[in-house]
């Protein structure tokens, strides 16, 4: 048995920083299970806070099977999104799972921001009551892989929190990485437990009762692992043929399937990969589509409907370049994957897809297997739905720009907006789901003003959210800002707003055609010409949306919203961010940015 070393008395710190560091140093020299801090007299069932921080769902499901799971093994777990808890709501728990996935530069989901913020910034001086687990979920294609689980696993210690097992990061092909997690984490728990002291007289009155509901049950008729073949009604282009880009109205039936949805949500389609790419995949290795393979979910099935439905072959991750290296045991490769190298890794991999790593560096696959075990799992791509339950009973919009670009001298398309585009017509099913976003939901209050900003694709949930309140008869002003490359070819939904702000229904419509001119103008730029009335309509309480792209236009129209809060209120920089952080706070900043 080790001893933990403490602090005297005499040091030179104050009362407060000797106990943080006590208790920074207790939980570094508690990594032992049996050093985990237990709770004396508690019946050998936890109290355990499973906490998620999601934007797209896939952390809130794996904390509702954990959840469900800790129930069936006798725990009482209570299940909570990261959004609007607090850190002292985490402090005063004695065991947390924390499921947490990765946005933006490595950054917490966008609601979670504030937990996280308020983590880093308040005082804590110790939280060595806490026993914590986090799981981060990431994708190992983006440069900041899983950080947010990384730091929130990194500041938990640092506060003296005590680890129950060691954080997994997770990339999008998580099942194998999750389901070893679990099993390390539910044998520490059992240990904890059979560590306790026996039940006392006093403590067995605490209500221990597995089946507690640890939150609303929810039950969606088709989920990722269960999608709805819902038939392609209507596909057309909303761009012009002459547009320098294809955007499409891309309608599903959903009249038979069970499927209900709430303005805001998204539609998630399970896509599928290019024919005449798997067939030059299989050529180049000289592989049989027929030859079965085994894959960790799917089972057992052949290559050829491996690589078509199963497997991502579009985009390389420095995971396959390692696993094809090792195969290969090549060394050109592996020089490419010391640190030094990363930016050399990173503009190899950026626009190349697995077809290019078999030409650039040929014959070392010799087995199947191998190509199935190195390639990620095909993730399904999601869309803002652009339908409203309300006025389009029985089927489900959505506006997609399809993703065409030419690199290292091949046409390249993105799988899913090419799959809908190309290679499905309207007659033809694709696999469906609701993702829902809770966080993007029209304002309770039906005489509230909204203003919208959605450039691009990201007019799509504003076409739901226009024709929801119309059907609602909702009376709260509504203004939109939208913009694209030019007003002749690329205003989509055209006819539609300009009807609908004819007959007074859309108040305002604010339009910025980026290309149209010498100087590019973008819908910041209108709010920045409209920052009067703006203003006004933020000081009647309205609810500000954004949608569409997150690299650069969401930054900048944030950028755009706190000048004018300080132009127009007459506020500091350090006011004009209070401002902004209280609407987020009041629910009238809300962001869907991808
Ligand atoms: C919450 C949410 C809502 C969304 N809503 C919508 C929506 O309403 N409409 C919509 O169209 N999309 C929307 N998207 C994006 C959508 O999910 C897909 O990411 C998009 O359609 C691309 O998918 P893909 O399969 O066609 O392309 P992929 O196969 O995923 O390929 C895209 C990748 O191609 C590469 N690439 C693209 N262009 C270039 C280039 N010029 N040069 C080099 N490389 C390039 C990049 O690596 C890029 O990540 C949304 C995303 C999220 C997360
Ligand atoms: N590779 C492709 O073929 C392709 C095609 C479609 C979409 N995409 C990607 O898909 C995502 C969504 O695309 P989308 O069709 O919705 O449209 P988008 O690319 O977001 O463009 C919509 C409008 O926003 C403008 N814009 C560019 N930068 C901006 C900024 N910083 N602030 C405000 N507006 C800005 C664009 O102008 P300018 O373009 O004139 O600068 C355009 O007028 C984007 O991330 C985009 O990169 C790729
Ligand atoms: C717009 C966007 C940005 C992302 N940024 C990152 C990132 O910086 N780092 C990372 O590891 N993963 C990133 N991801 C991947 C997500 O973290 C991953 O898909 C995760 O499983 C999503 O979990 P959720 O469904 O619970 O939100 C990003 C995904 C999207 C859609």
């Amino acid at each position: 048995m080790h001893t933990i070393p403490f602090i005297p008395e005499n040091a030179p710190f104050s009362h407060e920083q000797r106990s943080w560091l006590n208790g920074f140093l207790a939980g570094l020299y508690s990594q032992a299970p049996t050093a985990t801090a237990v709770p004396a007299d508690l019946p050998p069932s936890l109290k355990i806070s499973v906490l998620y921080a999601s934007q797209s769902g896939t952390a809130e499901r794996l904390a509702r099977k954990i959840t469900k799971e800790l129930k069936s093994r006798g725990h009482i777990p209570t299940l909570t999104s990261l959004e609007g808890y607090t850190p002292a709501t985490l402090m005063a728990e004695s065991y947390a799972i924390l499921i947490a996935s990765t946005y933006g530069d490595g950054d917490a989901p966008e609601a979670v921001r504030p937990f996280y913020e308020q983590l880093c910034l308040q005082h804590f001086p110790c939280a060595q009551n806490l026993n914590y687990a986090v799981l981060s979920l990431g994708d190992s294609s983006y440069e900041y892989f899983c950080k947010f689980g990384i730091d929130l696993d990194n500041k938990l210690a640092s506060l003296a929190a005590n680890r129950i097992c060691e954080r997994v990061d997770c990339d999008i092909d998580l099942d194998a990485a999750f389901t070893q997690w679990k099993s390390t984490l539910f044998s520490r728990l059992d240990d904890i437990v059979a560590a306790r002291p026996a039940r006392t007289a006093q403590s067995s009155s605490i209500p221990t009762s597995p089946n507690l509901p640890a939150t609303r049950p929810q039950s969606p008729t088709h989920t990722r692992e269960t999608p709805y073949l819902a038939p392609l009604v209507d596909k057309r282009a909303l761009t012009c043929d002459i547009s320098t880009k294809l955007t499409l109205h891309v309608a599903f039936n959903i009249a038979d399937s069970g499927i209900s949805y709430e303005a805001g949500d998204a539609c998630g389609v399970i896509p599928q990969n290019d024919t005449h790419l798997v067939n030059e995949i299989l050529n180049v290795l000289n592989f049989t589509g027929s030859v079965p393979v085994q894959l960790p979910k799917a089972g057992s099935t052949t290559l050829r409907d491996a690589l078509l439905n199963h497997l991502q072959i579009t985009r390389l991750t420095r995971k396959i370049i390692e696993a094809y290296a090792t195969i290969g045991n090549c060394q050109t490769l592996f020089n490419l994957l010391v640190p030094e190298q990363q930016s050399h890794l990173e503009k190899y991999t950026y626009d190349r897809g697995l077809i290019d790593l078999l030409h650039d560096y040929p014959g070392v696959l010799r087995e199947p297997a191998d190509l199935v075990a190195m390639l990620p799992r095909l993730s399904p791509r999601l869309y803002s739905i652009s339908s409203s339950p309300s006025a389009h009973a029985g089927e489900i919009h959505t506006t997609v720009a399809v993703v065409r670009y030419r690199s290292h001298n091949r046409e390249r398309g993105g799988v899913c907006s090419t799959l809908i585009a190309d290679r499905k017509n309207a007659g033809e099913s694709l696999p469906i789901y609701i993702q829902p976003n809770k966080r993007f939901r029209l304002p309770s209050d039906s005489a509230a003003p909204i203003i919208m900003i959605g450039p691009g694709t990201g007019i799509a949930p504003f076409r739901s959210f226009l024709h929801e309140r119309r059907a609602l008869g909702h009376t709260g002003r509504n203004w939109l800002f939208f913009g694209e490359r030019s007003a002749a070819t690329d205003f989509l939904y055209r006819d539609e707003l300009h009807a609908m702000h004819s007959d007074g229904h859309l108040n305002r419509l604010d339009l910025a055609f980026s290309r149209d001119q010498d100087r590019k103008i973008y819908v910041q730029d209108r709010m920045l010409e409209q920052a009067s009335t703006l203003w006004q309509w933020l000081q009647d309480d309205a609810s500000v949306y954004v949608c569409g792209d997150a690299s650069r236009m969401a930054k900048d129209v944030d950028a755009t919203l706190h000048t004018i809060a300080e132009q127009q209120g007459h506020l500091t920089r350090e006011a004009a961010v209070e401002y902004v952080r209280q609407l987020k706070d009041q629910n009238r900043y809300h962001r869907d940015v991808y």
